[in-house]
């Protein structure tokens, strides 16, 4: 295919050297006249493993070129791939200038350039930028009326996740190619320039696309800074937190692991918030910070507030919770934040009628029953033997229970608003008028 690059820096000039080492014919096109220059001269701009090589090759064999020009990039090219930089604003919002200027440039080249043979172009954004974008910044650019005649334009978002330092072995393994567009067109061109890699492409929609790639780096940088605090809090005691992580990461199971992945509701139950509590103990007591499990738990906090907040916002009076411990097929109930909810909900003069399949009181028994007529008297008179008892004329239900049940009445009843803390309840559940999930 015949590709423009726009932006030769670390992402510009692997991609650009890497498709045309895969036979692409490929122009680079950068503001930096020495950018251009080097990579004319047969090297890299910027240092990385392999890709020297890779430059040198791919202009000895004819197939890369760069240029400060963009109409000599986008003569006859298929797909335009934008990597320039999107770098931070002082107040931390993403600069799109580069992107504005680059779409800008790509638009004025289109008065003199010849269109594809195809009759369509791609403009598919490769750099990081925020959800919201290409349908605010990228597509309008290119919208029919501010288009020469000839010109064709669809746009797409194809994020990049190369690592500096490995980059070009990266740029060849991805972890995933993913490619966000309403184009049919777009998918299919861009499936075909990297069919080399021979992996599946997964299809989103644009602001996914978009989403993606900092969800990943906010991840990446949560893990960094969850290891260095384990590692500092347990140097205290004299233990060697290389070891415990070492560990740590081969359970598969749950740490490294899609587990608690999922957006949802807060976490509870009897150990996770009494542990992160020990450890800002310990940390304090060895006067070592650890902000990040102590924000940890104000987020967890603010999720039930947030919840609490939305449905006192309705002003609808009449709340059912379907499943109050703080995880289905338990029925322990020590700091379930579903119960929280509840309890707020009375505090506030909510009418609140619970149906929990676990939590009934006739099936109680040890520890938890005398929890619950102990601590929990006042939850117990809210406790529905049924599903529909607790559903009867209720405006607003929370629903935390995938049970069968519980479901099936939820579709006879009808409530306002159905809140989803769960996250898998099935089509027939999210199709209801009233569903909205608590975080999607
Ligand atoms: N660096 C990484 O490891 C990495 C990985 C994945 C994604 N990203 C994202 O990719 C994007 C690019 O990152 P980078 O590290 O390659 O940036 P970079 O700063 O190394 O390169 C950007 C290049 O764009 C050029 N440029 C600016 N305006 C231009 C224009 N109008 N036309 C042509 N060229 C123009 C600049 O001169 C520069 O050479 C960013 O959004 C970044 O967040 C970076």
């Amino acid at each position: 295919m015949k590709v423009a690059v726009l932006g030769l820096g670390y992402v510009g000039t692997v991609t650009a050297a890497g498709l045309a080492s895969q036979g692409h014919e490929v122009v680079g096109v950068d503001v930096d006249l020495m950018k251009v220059d080097t990579i004319n001269g047969g090297h890299s701009p910027v240092v990385e493993p392999r890709i020297d090589d890779l430059v040198r090759s791919a202009v000895a064999a004819g197939r890369l070129q760069a240029t400060t020009d963009a109409r000599l990039a986008l003569e006859h090219a298929d797909i335009s791939l934008i990597c320039v930089g999107t770098p931070s604003l002082p107040r931390g919002d993403t600069d799109l200038t580069y992107i504005r200027r680059a779409l800008s440039d790509l638009r004025d080249a289109m008065t003199v350039a010849t269109p594809p043979a195809a009759g369509i172009h791609s403009v598919v954004i490769r750099s990081t930028v925020p959800p919201g974008t290409c349908a605010s910044v990228v597509a309008p650019t290119f919208a029919e009326d501010e288009l020469p005649g000839q010109w064709s334009v669809a746009t797409a978002m194809c994020p990049e996740f190369l690592r500096e330092g490995s980059g070009v072995q990266d740029f060849f393994a991805p972890p995933f190619v993913v490619v966000g567009t309403e184009d049919p067109r777009t998918r299919d061109s861009l499936a075909e320039l990297f069919a080399f890699l021979g992996q599946e492409i997964h299809h989103v929609d644009l602001a996914t696309a978009e989403s993606l790639k900092y969800a990943c780096n906010a991840f990446h940088a949560v893990k960094v800074t969850f290891a260095n605090e384990m590692g500092r809090v347990f140097a205290a005691f004299g233990v060697d937190g290389r070891r415990v992580m070492e560990i740590f990461s081969q359970d598969h199971k749950l740490n490294i692991a899609p587990a608690y992945l999922r957006p949802g509701f807060a976490f509870g139950g009897s150990c996770l918030p009494k542990d992160l509590r020990a450890l800002q103990s310990m940390a304090r007591y060895n006067g070592v910070e650890i902000p990040m499990v102590g924000a940890t738990m104000t987020s967890n906090e603010i999720v039930v507030r947030s919840l609490v907040d939305r449905v006192l916002g309705t002003g609808y009076r009449r709340v059912c919770l379907l499943g109050l411990s703080f995880k289905m097929d338990t029925d322990d109930l020590r700091e379930s934040p579903n119960l929280e909810v509840a309890e707020r909900f009375v505090g506030k003069g909510l009418d609140v009628r619970i149906y929990d399949p676990i939590v009934n009181p006739d099936l109680l028994v040890g520890a938890n029953l005398r929890y619950l007529q102990s601590k929990l008297s006042h939850v117990n008179r809210l406790l529905a033997a049924s599903p529909e008892e607790a559903l009867d004329g209720a405006e607003v239900v929370i629903v935390a229970s995938s049970h069968p049940a519980a479901l099936a009445a939820l579709k006879a009843a009808d409530p306002r608003l159905v809140i989803d803390l769960h996250g898998r309840l099935g089509e027939d559940i999210e199709r209801l008028p009233a569903y909205e999930g608590v975080s999607w």
